[in-house]
């Protein structure tokens, strides 16, 4: 595990940049976000110049506050929610320091943290006025949570989270949760999960054995995640987070192997390329994630995600907020979503074909217009996709010799 003085040793050293707001001599220890009027650590205010003030395409989805660098990325000066004000500086800690705005390693564990933390969440338990796991970042406090077998690879995320709850002083079920809306987003086709904030500490170490395996029966599975509350039809979307997913315990001799050729984005090829009995060089395909393409009770639900970019996360989005949720009470939580930077839209980075359009958003308000196209995923414009990442991190990085 690394320890916290590595870490930012690591972050400085790897990029050579500062993160915006966040003291350099300790990246995940940023002090708490000043008040709006202070101007304060948050994005957008007081921070490094940012060149080009127009958004390329790519970047939409209005989260919150406008910024005034017309960045993308509400700025504390605008918070409309007191409660939420410390969470800017915290916002840009996470996005900034740990995934520097990238769909990087860190922000692929931290989606997957999200799960492990909420996937122990059982209503039987529940009934059973048992302990219980949940959305109560009960992985960032019980150092032998993370050390179970089924949370390998998700050390270094939490090592990276845990200390950003203490320096701001606050929930490590809120730290958690956001981080995963954050590394959600920071992945380009993501969408905006709504954040929410006032967790308690958790009650108890999460259970054992409530994690599902990818080489149990698709009945257990489901069961499984019925006892977590959700439909077959709200796994099927949410499993789409392996979209941007890498194994590498399931088979060590494959380690990095992504779940599909497009790791980097958020987007439906998971969909297809499972679906489909060849598997793509440099890929991995979980016993489970083929087993429900293939299984009669949900391949319909599986495969209709499939060239569905908007239908899929607007599905992915509400099932994710849903687990973010679990255990909690959402009248005791406050929305901070205002927090949140806008998703990059990745249809509108879509390679143009003669035939009109990226073609491939289909349905659901995403784009897709001529309906008569085969369902096929779009090609992403790789030029542009960079464009549209290089604008969306650049409000937290300051190249070091400027
Ligand atoms: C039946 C349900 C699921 C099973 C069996 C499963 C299993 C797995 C396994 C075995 C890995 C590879 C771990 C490794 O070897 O490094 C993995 C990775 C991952 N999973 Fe799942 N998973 C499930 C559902 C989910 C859900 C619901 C989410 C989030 C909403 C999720 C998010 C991820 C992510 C993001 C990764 C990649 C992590 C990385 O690349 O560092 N998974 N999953």
């Amino acid at each position: 595990m690394l320890s916290f003085s590595m870490v930012s040793l690591l972050a400085t050293l790897l990029l050579g940049i500062s993160v915006q707001g966040i003291p350099q001599a300790a990246v995940p220890s940023a002090t708490p976000s000043a008040a709006p009027a202070s101007g304060g650590p948050s994005g957008g205010g007081g921070g490094p110049p940012i060149t080009g003030g127009g958004k390329p395409p790519g970047t939409g989805n209005p989260a919150g506050g406008e910024s005034p660098s017309g960045s993308g990325i509400p700025n504390v000066q605008n918070a409309t929610n007191a409660q939420c004000v410390p969470w800017y500086g915290i916002r840009d800690a996470i996005m900034g320091g740990l995934f520097q705005g990238r769909c990087g390693a860190n922000a692929r564990a931290a989606i997957r943290l999200a799960f492990h933390d909420a996937g122990t969440f059982s209503l039987a338990l529940q009934a059973e006025a048992l302990p219980n796991g949940g959305a109560d970042g009960s992985m960032l406090v019980d150092p032998n949570e993370v050390l179970r077998s089924e949370n390998n690879g998700l050390q270094t995320i939490v090592s990276l989270l845990q200390p950003i709850t203490a320096q701001f002083g606050v929930s490590p079920g809120d730290v958690l949760h956001l981080a995963g809306v954050l590394g959600v987003l920071a992945c380009p086709g993501g969408p905006l999960i709504n954040a929410f904030i006032g967790r308690a500490p958790p009650a108890n170490i999460a259970p054992m054995g409530l994690l599902p395996d990818p080489n149990s029966p698709i009945d257990v599975l489901l069961a499984r995640f019925a006892d977590m509350g959700f439909s077959s039809r709200e796994l099927m979307a949410l499993l789409g987070a392996h979209s941007t997913g890498t194994q590498s315990f399931v088979d060590p001799a494959q380690a990095n192997a992504s779940f599909d050729t497009t790791v980097d984005i958020w987007d439906t090829r998971f969909y297809t390329e499972t679906a489909d009995a060849t598997v793509l060089p440099g890929t991995f395909k979980l016993n489970s994630d083929v087993n429900f393409a293939g299984n009669a009770t949900t391949s319909a639900d599986f495969s209709r995600f499939i060239g569905k970019q908007a239908i899929w996360t607007s599905e992915y989005a509400a099932a994710h907020l849903k687990m973010s949720l679990l255990g909690q009470s959402v009248d005791d939580l406050t929305d901070c979503t205002e927090i949140l930077p806008e998703s990059i839209d990745i249809l509108s980075l879509a390679v143009t074909t003669s035939t009109g359009g990226g073609g491939g958003g289909g349905g659901g308000g995403g784009g897709g217009s001529n309906s008569n196209k085969p369902v096929t995923d779009p090609t992403i414009d790789p030029v542009k996709l960079e464009a549209a990442i290089e604008q969306f991190r650049s409000i937290w990085l300051v190249p070091a010799t400027t």
